[in-house]
């Protein structure tokens, strides 16, 4: 049986990860769950699955745990643990960071939902999978769709094409965007995810993290990646080669299809349970260019990508505050990408970060957009 940890158990990713293992109770044995806030939820995960260990951010009533699981003191604690041989980052920020690492030290393959691991630190995450030989199982649809598409090919290709939904505004008059409610925000056409991630769905900050986790774990250069506007979520991402030819990987919008994915890689499973495309009833695939003055955070994003060193960090630590306030209903929609630019602009950028440097530039940029944010007041 296949021992996995799963870190972020109780999100979006990580219940629907659960429901994969639960389908397949010979394959998969869960040795570490962690989560940050939801006990109630850990803890009921614990009693169904029996790992050997859990983490909680906010910490557990070891008293609760059912008869041979143990709190640890952290993540990392969990890829420890022996018999692990996948693990699961679920985790939302940079929190998936040195777990991941961890992990990879220890040559046990990651299967990474939390693409801002890699839009952080990308050249550190990959640096030591190259070293230990370990690999990187992407999660997140697009990067799961270039990868199948990529395999079995002995030629880099010409091209990654990302496909994108535009979000919850993408046919909204701009003009109204400044007053949109985060309600509004979070009614993703076409997929059920968490907070956080749909809300970047709808700037389209997402598709530029996309874009700098497709570049690292591919290695394919800036200039040959490309975004469409595709509302259907149907084709998931597409790869063009030397010759013309196009590959595209569709499916459903279920993020269950490339968790099973990576779970079973190389194996395909059949699964009752997960939905499948019907070519008999009308199916129509729309793709639009990409219209950056309506999505001003994809840009801005890319660039902080493409200029690396503490950039990215900076640029995922900001948004991730800016994205709360706007939950919190204490800024605007519009004021998402401003906060981040002003994050950019006043950083003093570190090339070729440590792991410190890098959680040190989050937490900078953090602070410098609570900042600005308590000075308009
Ligand atoms: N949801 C999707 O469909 C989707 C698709 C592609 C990629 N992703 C990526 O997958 C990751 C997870 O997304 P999600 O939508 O599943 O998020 P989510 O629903 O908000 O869940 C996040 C999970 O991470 C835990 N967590 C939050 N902060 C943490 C911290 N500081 N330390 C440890 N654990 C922490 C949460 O625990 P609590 O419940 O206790 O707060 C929860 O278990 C993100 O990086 C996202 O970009 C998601």
């Amino acid at each position: 049986m296949k021992g996995i940890v799963l870190l972020g158990s109780t999100g979006s990713i990580g219940r629907q990860t659960l429901e994969v293992l639960r389908a397949f109770p010979q394959e998969f044995r869960v040795r570490g769950l962690a989560a940050n806030t939801s006990r109630e939820l850990l803890l009921r995960q614990a009693w169904e699955t029996r790992p050997e260990a859990v983490w909680c951010g906010d910490g557990l009533d070891a008293n609760a745990l059912p008869p041979g699981t143990r709190c640890v003191d952290s993540m990392e604690d969990l890829v420890l643990l022996p018999d692990v041989h996948l693990v699961v980052v679920a985790t939302v920020g940079l929190s998936g960071l040195k777990p991941t690492l961890a992990s990879l030290r220890r040559g046990i393959p990651v299967a990474l939902a939390n693409k801002e691991t890699i839009v952080s630190a990308g050249p550190l995450v990959m640096a030591e999978s190259a070293r230990t030989g370990t690999p990187i199982l992407p999660i997140d649809s697009e990067p799961s769709a270039i990868w199948q598409c990529l395999l079995g090919e002995k030629q880099e290709p010409s091209r990654l094409i990302l496909t994108a939904s535009g979000g919850a505004f993408r046919t909204r008059p701009l003009h109204e965007l400044a007053t949109v409610t985060p309600e509004e925000a979070l009614r993703h056409p076409t997929w059920k995810m968490g907070k956080k991630i749909t809300i970047d769905s709808a700037t389209l900050m997402n598709k530029a993290f996309e874009v700098i986790e497709a570049h690292w774990l591919f290695g394919i250069p800036w200039e040959r990646i490309a975004v469409v506007l595709h509302p259907q979520s149907i084709v998931h991402s597409m790869v063009e080669f030397a010759d013309g030819s196009v590959k595209a990987q569709l499916g459903v919008p279920d993020m269950r299809i490339p968790i099973q994915y990576a779970l079973f890689y190389p194996r395909r499973m059949p699964n009752a349970s997960l939905p499948r495309l019907d070519f008999c009833s009308p199916l129509t695939l729309v793709f639009e260019p990409l219209d950056t003055h309506r999505y001003p955070s994809f840009p801005l994003a890319l660039e902080a990508g493409k200029r690396g060193g503490t950039f990215p960090a900076v640029l995922n630590g900001a948004d991730e505050v800016a994205v709360a306030l706007f939950l919190q209903r204490r800024i605007a929609f519009t004021d998402i990408p401003i906060l981040v630019q002003r994050a950019l602009e006043a950083h003093n950028p570190i090339p070729n970060p440590s792991v410190e440097d890098i959680v040190e530039a989050d937490a900078w940029a953090r602070r410098e957009v609570l900042r600005m944010v308590e000075a308009r007041r």
